[in-house]
């Protein structure tokens, strides 16, 4: 296990968190009433995931480097890079716009699969501390907020 593919790996998740965060803040601020609530909560959650894998990084990387192999992380790094590309492009989408339109609504169908496999990164990272010698729960528990979170955007998205 290298210093190198775990630090790239949360490099890459931090960044994919970050950039959601900011694709949903658009996207609050393009719509009104409950649809907009949606979108900032979203958002925000987004965001309070990218920070508390930087603040958890150190502790999880050694339950990750206990159960999971290097190709897989690397595997996972390279689809957070995927997610970041495409965030980015519907961003640059949507400044060509005024407001959220059918276009940008068939995007959201894309966020939505990109909701589902960060959810499938984050399940993996449970599994891990799980599997770990690791008696600490807090590291497990912070990761178990951010999978419940990711479910609870992917149902939101499903019906915005
Ligand atoms: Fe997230």
């Amino acid at each position: 296990m290298s210093n190198t593919i775990i630090d790239n790996l949360f490099k890459n998740l931090i960044e994919m968190e970050t950039n959601l965060s900011g694709l949903y803040l658009v996207l609050s601020t393009r719509s009104k009433g409950p649809t907009s609530a949606a979108f900032k909560k979203i958002s925000m959650d987004s965001m309070n995931h990218g920070e508390t894998l930087r603040l958890i990084k150190n502790e999880l990387a050694r339950n990750i480097s206990f159960s999971i192999a290097d190709s897989e992380l690397l595997e996972i790094t390279e689809r957070s890079k995927e997610i970041s590309d495409q965030t980015k492009r519907v961003i640059g989408e949507l400044k060509d716009t005024n407001k959220v339109d059918e276009h940008a609504l068939i995007q959201l169908n894309k966020l939505e699969l990109c909701e589902d496999d960060a959810l499938e990164i984050y399940l993996k990272f449970h599994k891990s501390c799980i599997l770990s010698d690791d008696q600490k729960k807090i590291v497990p528990m912070l990761i178990e907020g951010i999978i419940n979170d990711e479910k609870e955007h992917s149902k939101l998205l499903q019906i915005i």
